[in-house]
């Protein structure tokens, strides 16, 4: 009797094969491009008390409301969380290990984070973010330094066609001051609010700006606007994001309705969109949060950070093509069995030893149906070692997608086991060459 298959839990998604050159490129540009910016590894659990998020992120937010992967540990009855984000947990680790006492951090992280939202094209309930945080940074000019990464990342990883939109959501009692005019103005316009904005009407109506009611907008559209209550300090700190980006020759719109959707962001706040991705189009978003370090339990510790929504990005790069997906390896190693199958084993060792990627061919087949999986797995080379070559002490090699006629093992030929290494690894060369010569 077999057994009822299993499916992954909805909204989680497998990585297979075939996607995953996609995910193997962007991670080593990402690595790259973080280092050229000073920026540490930082890697936290993935499991933290809900408490972090909860104070962290905010009682009144979709999140922490309803999004949350929590359980009670079965042991000991602590509330634990599946991360929904990595800002939370970043600052919980700088606090506990006295990281930003001992002067600004530049760190950041990837993996997964979890929020059970309703699936579909680009959200998902298991995601994958890059995230990254500048700790114990006062001034824009660090606003400025994560905008142009972005920028640059997108160029690297050419993207084009994202806009950045930035706004300014101002300090602590300059949010108190537009808040209380926001309830008031949302009041008086209760009767045509649906039940998403009344519920947060006297919790969190900046989040009301946000909606993606359609019916809402001409409310939206008159309700008081943050930039008009911003102070001074506000407004210097805002004009000096931008006179930094314009400088460096960013484009930007400032979207005043922008807010995001976590409660500890103050000051300058942006959101990098995309048109090419349907409903959820926004790649990454970040600001400033100055006040979290002190709501974790750490001293006041002026901060900012943004984080890319992978997927998205990946389902922007798969769109480009920029990335080959065919599988690749240099050398499939084929054998006959019995003392063919030990020679060749210790073959496959001696070229991976000159630095060679090998696949051994596993199990019993005929040559030709080893061959056609040598084809098949995107090999430069198959090295047969077969009764007759064993006989003569060498493998017979075989380029089999090198289109330059020339090239070395065009034509099938023996090598000697102890040439072997040194002979692939020129040809490798050589046929890399030749690629290049045909690509100028
Ligand atoms: P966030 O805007 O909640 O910010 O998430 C950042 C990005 O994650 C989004 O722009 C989006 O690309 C992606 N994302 C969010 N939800 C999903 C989902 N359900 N499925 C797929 N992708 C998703 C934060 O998480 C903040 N911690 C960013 C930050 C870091 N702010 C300061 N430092």
């Amino acid at each position: 009797m077999t057994s009822k298959k299993l499916a992954a839990v909805r909204g989680m998604n497998d990585l297979l094969p075939a996607e995953a050159p996609v995910w193997e490129w962007f991670e080593a540009r990402v690595a790259d491009w973080v280092r050229s910016y000073g920026y540490q590894l930082l890697r936290t659990p993935i499991v933290e008390h809900t408490e972090l998020f909860v104070r962290g992120i905010g009682e009144v937010t979709d999140i922490v409301e309803k999004e949350m992967y929590s359980f009670e540990d079965r042991l000991n009855g602590e509330n634990l969380t599946l991360r929904p984000e990595f800002t939370a947990g970043t600052v919980r680790a700088a606090v506990e290990h006295n990281l930003v006492y001992e002067g600004p951090r530049r760190v950041w992280s990837a993996g997964p984070v979890f929020r059970h939202e309703r699936p579909q094209r680009g959200r998902y309930r298991q995601f994958h973010q890059v995230n990254v945080e500048a700790l114990g940074f006062a001034g824009p000019d660090i606003d400025a330094e994560h905008i142009l990464m972005l920028a640059r990342l997108w160029k690297i990883l050419g993207i084009g066609r994202v806009r950045l939109e930035i706004n300014c959501l101002g300090a602590a009692d300059e949010r108190a001051r537009h808040r209380a005019d926001l309830i008031a103005y949302f009041e008086q316009h209760a009767e045509k609010l649906d039940a998403d904005a009344r519920r947060r009407l006297h919790t969190n109506p900046l989040r009301i700006l946000d909606t993606k009611n359609p019916e809402l907008a001409g409310i939206v559209a008159g309700a008081p606007q943050i930039t008009a209550y911003l102070g001074e300090g506000s407004r210097a700190h805002f004009e000096g994001l931008q006179r930094l980006l314009e400088a460096a020759d960013v484009d930007y719109t400032v979207n005043a309705r922008l807010v995001r959707g976590l409660d500890y962001y103050n000051l300058t706040v942006f959101e990098w969109i995309t048109d090419a991705l349907g409903a959820q189009g926004t790649i990454c978003g970040g600001g400033r949060y100055d006040p979290l370090v002190e709501r974790i339990g750490g001293k006041p510790t002026p901060s900012c950070g943004f984080a890319i929504g992978t997927e998205r990005v990946i389902e922007l790069l798969k769109d480009a093509k920029r990335v080959d997906v065919a599988p690749f390896t240099d050398v499939y190693v084929l054998h006959q069995g019995g003392p063919t199958a030990i020679r060749a084993l210790l073959l496959a060792e001696r070229l991976r030893d000159a630095g060679l990627d090998v696949i051994l061919h596993a199990g019993e087949a005929s040559l030709k149906s080893q061959m056609k999986k040598a084809d098949a797995s995107g090999a430069e080379y198959a090295v047969i070692v077969g009764e007759n070559e064993l006989a003569s002490d060498g493998a017979a090699v075989k380029a089999l997608r090198s289109a330059d006629p020339g090239a070395a093992f065009a034509q099938q030929r023996i090598v000697p086991f102890d040439e072997l290494p040194d002979a692939l690894v020129e040809a490798l060369m050589q046929a890399e060459q030749a690629q290049e010569r045909t690509e100028t």
